[in-house]
């Protein structure tokens, strides 16, 4: 795939916020919402961006946002992917999955996981070491260096990304459905800095990242 490969970038929105206690996409982040910042990023590196946003704000969003396309989300994360597939044209060879909750992942990191993309890889996803020792609930401690978070952006190949999604299947990660039918996937290096939104004590580590 050359550099004139169409990429899409489909950003889900439209989670309810429940550990965050509201709809966290739409709070304003030094002056610029959630949601918006991510579709920003998107736009920078993409051919045409979707959002996914609850039903009741479609209409809403599609005056309000600058993406390409505004389409209702479903009851689960895997759901509003596939909604916001749908509405991907079949030209994109190359297609990232965000969550809008991400709002600091900057272009840079859409950057290298299209790269891989675009140099082979079925899929790629951007992965952080876990600093926290993790305990298991039935109290084994699991050894730290064999496991990563995962973060989003993350780059597919189109037809493998539509494929994963076919069943009904409810997983929280797109990499995951993806190696689960079989298609390899590579990890890049992630940056601590791309925090997912999701307590409302992250906000305040997103306003020291910007404000940095
Ligand atoms: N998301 C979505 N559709 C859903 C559920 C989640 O588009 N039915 C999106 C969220 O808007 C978010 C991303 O998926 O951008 C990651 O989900 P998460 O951080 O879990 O957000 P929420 O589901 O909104 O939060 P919570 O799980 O606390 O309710
Ligand atoms: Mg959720």
């Amino acid at each position: 795939m050359d550099d004139r490969t169409p990429v899409w970038t489909v950003i889900v929105a439209a989670g309810s916020g429940t550990r965050f206690g509201g709809a966290k996409q739409y709070l304003e982040l030094a002056g610029m919402r959630v949601v918006d910042r991510s579709v920003a990023a998107a736009a920078q590196v993409s051919d045409g961006v979707v959002v996914v946003v609850p039903p009741a704000d479609v209409s809403t969003e599609s005056s309000r946002s600058a993406a390409t396309a505004v389409v209702a989300g479903g009851p689960s994360r895997a759901a509003s992917v596939r909604n916001g597939l749908a509405a991907v044209p079949p030209e994109a060879a190359i297609i990232c999955v965000h969550d809008a909750a991400r709002p600091l992942a900057g272009p840079d990191i859409y950057h290298k996981v299209v790269g891989e993309v675009r140099a082979g890889a079925g899929g790629a996803v951007p992965v952080v070491p876990v600093t926290d020792t993790i305990r298991r609930v039935d109290g084994e401690v699991v050894d730290r260096s064999t496991l990563q978070a995962v973060q989003t952006p993350q780059a597919f190949r189109a037809e493998l990304l539509r494929m994963a999604h076919t069943g009904a299947g409810d997983a929280t990660d797109d990499a995951g459905l993806v190696q689960a039918a079989g298609y390899p996937v590579v990890a890049v290096e992630g940056h601590p800095r791309n925090i997912k939104i999701t307590h409302p004590h992250d906000l305040v580590v997103a306003e020291a990242w910007l404000a940095t």
